[in-house]
């Protein structure tokens, strides 16, 4: 299943549902469900059709289904379709010769601009709107609300000439010169009230996070106020919506909305949904539309994802571009006054006015006439009694009581807080605090029979700690590809003002009432878009450079994230923090080819006959292994010791730059150092005397994994102006 990336729901409402599609499951065998069946590249136009499509269905499908049983055909990008089929059509259907993979479609969720000054992106940094007009950012979202001032058209010229899309938005969405095209795919339930038009904020979120225009004074309530912006103000948008509230995020139908964005010749693809849990690459519908994209040359840029457990990064191949999610210099809190005039600080964007006076505190047993003292005190769902909680704030032991809080009317509550690091749109005046500060209000409580308290409204303060990577941002190691360091990079993706839909609350509570048309989220996916507009960026102005490119530059000039503070290290931030201005002169880049993939493939398991499938030409592999000398702008080795027995080891990469510095320069090599481990690189000068030239070297890092079960270590090439740096990071299996 699939997620939308971003983390504004209480987190009971967020559970991940799983669609009645898992083989075995107690389902009937003759049960049809969606499934898409994957066959790699386009082919000859004749095995590419919608004909060609229905005549494999029609051969495994009863007669009386074949009308209906077919619901996609790929045919614009790659080569693929989904269709209703039984557990014994489909096992049938796998059989067949041209299939690279067959797999049920399932539901994935959905996961101001301050984030930009930050990273010393302001807005006088050197740009030229007229190219920068030329690139198009492909949204894979909840659509978006066409009418709001981040995506108004004025001075913009119409579409460029390479656009090859429509705007199909369906009823009542108009597109303009800003957002030049727009499509939805609504397999599930489908009507013909459907459009692109956002009805739960997230897609408008994230597409004015990647290229919104410059809106002045947005705020939520006055919080965050300034000028909201986007990565690449001046880019086209175009929105392919694939998530609907009822319906979740089908698998097939964003499959479909990549054949559609590759032909439709977007330069960049933010998509900021994935998978509960990591899956092959063969049955990941993002990780298949990303490899025919970057085939093409369009960069995707995907979200690492979100969880409070231990589920490791969901974004694992390596040609999309993995972003996980840290704070800005820009924290939002609330603070409580207690009625014996202790002020304590708590987590949450609560947008109501600072209350005039204090309010008695209610709790458990208190505030109930029908439930046990635990689920009165957790405020558990119709445990509160509306008369005993007027004109009260309520205290609830668990985050998810403010929904029940805000059904009975209560004045406010305060509750734990969500996240220690993270506060979130609250449906009622509420604060959400650390256990420690939650077990002083709670003895506050029982100290007197007085107590009271006063809820302020919000304010944004400094958080000298940024940036640091948010707690729910998953980590790696990558469970797939344990040579491919994941994530990518770190980006804003907490408290972020950008663009909403009014036609959500704040709160997505259904009580909260409100109205927005700027709102604040936090999430993975928020920080995709910070990537993907930043990637927009680099490429105006190397039109020329591969995806790849485009990727090494933001990797290599990251910002150096301070290892210590986090227990996972490169694990939660991969090369560091965005710096987009620097990515625009990265002097070498790490370029990864086909033929790099392709290598790389076969190393990871995957037989010639599939991969020639997949690419399109025929292959053979080669024998030797090269799974960790992908030419990456990161260098990661899983040794095959554990941390407890850990031996010497020796590990060796091997990579080629491309100068797309000065000419003639010479750069030599620098790296960490540590009685850890040593070092060698070889060459350790590299002279370049023309613009795109290639130099390979070899890295060899010799020393014993400590109890931490990883070392971190780092690369730098330097000419006195570039530093190309890129993380070192060897672990053993029980990292
Ligand atoms: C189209 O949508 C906008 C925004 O919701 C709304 O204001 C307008 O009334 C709608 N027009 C029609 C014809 O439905
Ligand atoms: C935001 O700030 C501007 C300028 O400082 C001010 O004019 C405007 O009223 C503020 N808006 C809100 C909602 O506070
Ligand atoms: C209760 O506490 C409030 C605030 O501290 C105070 O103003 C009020 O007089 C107290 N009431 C009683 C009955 O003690
Ligand atoms: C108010 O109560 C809290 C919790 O019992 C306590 O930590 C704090 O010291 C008290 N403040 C004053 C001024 O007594
Ligand atoms: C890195 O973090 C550690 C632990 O929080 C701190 O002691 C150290 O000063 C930090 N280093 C830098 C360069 O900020
Ligand atoms: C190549 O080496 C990696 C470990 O470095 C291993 O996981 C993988 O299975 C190997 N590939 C093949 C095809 O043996
Ligand atoms: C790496 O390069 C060195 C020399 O360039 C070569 O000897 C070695 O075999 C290469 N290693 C791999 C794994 O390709
Ligand atoms: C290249 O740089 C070297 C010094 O690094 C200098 O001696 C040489 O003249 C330069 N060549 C050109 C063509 O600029
Ligand atoms: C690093 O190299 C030095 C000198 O050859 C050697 O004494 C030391 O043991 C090496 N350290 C590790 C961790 O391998």
């Amino acid at each position: 299943m699939v997620g939308l990336h971003s983390f504004n729901l209480p987190y009971f409402i967020f559970v991940i549902r799983v669609l009645s599609c898992i083989a075995g499951s107690h389902a009937s065998d003759q049960e049809r469900k969606i499934y898409v069946v994957y066959m790699g590249n386009l082919g000859r136009t004749e095995q590419s059709s919608p004909a060609y499509h229905l005549n494999m269905v029609k051969e495994v499908v009863d007669s009386r289904f074949r009308g209906q049983s077919l619901v996609r055909s790929y045919t614009r990008s790659f080569n693929g379709f989904a269709a209703y089929l039984t557990h014994e059509e489909h096992e049938k259907l796998a059989r067949k010769e041209e299939i690279v993979s067959i797999f049920p479609s399932t539901t994935l969720h959905t996961q101001t601009t301050r984030s930009w000054d930050f990273m010393g992106f302001d807005e006088n940094v050197r740009r030229n709107p007229t190219v920068e007009s030329d690139m198009i950012v492909g949204v894979i979202d909840t659509g978006i609300w066409p009418e709001s001032e981040s995506f108004i058209d004025k001075g913009f010229s119409p579409p460029p000439k390479k656009w090859k899309g429509v705007c199909k938005g369906g009823q009542n969405f108009t597109c303009n010169n800003k957002i030049i095209g727009a499509r939805y795919y609504k397999s599930i339930n489908p009507s013909k009230e459907d459009s692109a038009r956002d009805s739960e904020g997230h897609g408008s979120h994230t597409s004015s996070i990647a290229a919104g225009n410059y809106v002045k004074d947005a705020s939520f309530y006055g919080i965050a106020n300034g000028t909201a912006r986007g990565g690449a103000p001046s880019a086209r948008i175009a929105t392919y919506k694939v998530c609907f509230p009822d319906s979740g995020c089908q698998s097939a139908d964003i499959l479909a909305a990549f054949d559609d964005a590759i032909a439709d010749g977007v330069d960049v693809i933010s998509i900021s949904l994935g998978m509960a849990e990591p899956v092959k690459l063969e049955r990941d519908v993002i990780s298949i539309g990303s490899f025919h994209a970057s085939q093409k040359g369009i960069l995707v840029v995907q979200s690492g994802g979100n969880g409070l457990s231990r589920s490791p990064v969901t974004s694992t191949v390596p040609w999309t571009f993995t972003v996980a999610a840290s704070t800005t210099d820009r924290a939002i809190i609330t603070n409580l006054v207690l009625g014996n005039g202790t002020t304590i600080t708590g987590k949450a964007v609560n947008g109501y006015d600072s209350m005039k006076k204090s309010f008695p505190l209610g709790y458990g047993t208190e505030v109930t006439s029908k439930c046990v003292p635990p689920l009165a005190q957790s405020c558990s769902s119709n445990c509160l009694d509306e008369r005993k909680t007027q004109g009260k704030i309520v205290i609830c032991s668990q985050y998810g009581g403010i929904v029940e809080v805000s059904r009975v009317g209560a004045v406010g509550s305060v509750i734990p807080a969500r996240s220690p690091d993270v506060s979130y749109v609250v449906p009622l005046p509420a604060s959400g605090l650390n256990a420690q500060h939650f077990s002083d209000l709670q003895r506050y409580f029982s100290s007197t029979t007085n107590h009271t308290v006063n809820i302020l409204k919000s304010d944004a303060v400094k958080n000298l700690d940024a940036p640091s990577v948010a707690s729910f941002s998953l980590r790696g190691p990558n469970v797939f590809f344990p040579n491919i360091l994941k994530p990518d990079v770190t980006a804003p993706g907490v408290e972020i003002l950008a663009a909403y839909s009014p036609l959500n609350s704040p709160s997505q509570i259904p009580q909260d009432k409100r109205s927005v048309k700027y709102s604040v989220l936090s999430g993975t996916s928020m920080s995709c878009p910070h990537v993907a507009g930043a990637a927009a960026y680099v490429k105006s102005v190397h039109r020329d450079w591969s995806p790849s490119a485009v990727k090494s530059a933001l990797m290599t000039t990251a910002w150096r994230m301070n290892a210590s503070k986090d227990p996972k290290a490169e694990f939660s931030y991969g090369t560091g923090h965005i710096d987009p201005a620097k990515a625009a002169d990265p002097g070498l880049v790490y370029e990864t080819l086909t033929d790099d993939y392709i290598g790389f493939l076969c190393s990871s398991g995957y037989n010639s006959a599939t991969l020639s499938k997949i690419f399109g030409q025929s292959i053979l592999c080669p024998d030797k292994n090269v799974s960790k000398d992908l030419n990456y702008p990161a260098m990661a080795f899983q040794v095959m010791t554990t941390k407890t027995n850990s031996t010497p080891f020796s590990a060796e990469f091997n990579r080629t730059v491309t100068n797309v510095g000065s000419p003639n320069s010479t750069y030599k090599a620098i790296t960490s150092t540590s009685t850890d481990y040593n070092i060698t690189v070889k060459p350790s000068v590299l002279k370049f005397s023309t613009l795109n030239e290639k130099q390979s070297f070899s890295v060899i890092v010799n020393g014993k994994i400590s109890d931490r079960g990883m070392l971190s270590a780092s690369l730098e090439w330097s000419d006195g102006v570039h530093n190309v740096r890129s993380p070192i990071v060897v672990y053993s299996v029980d990292v």
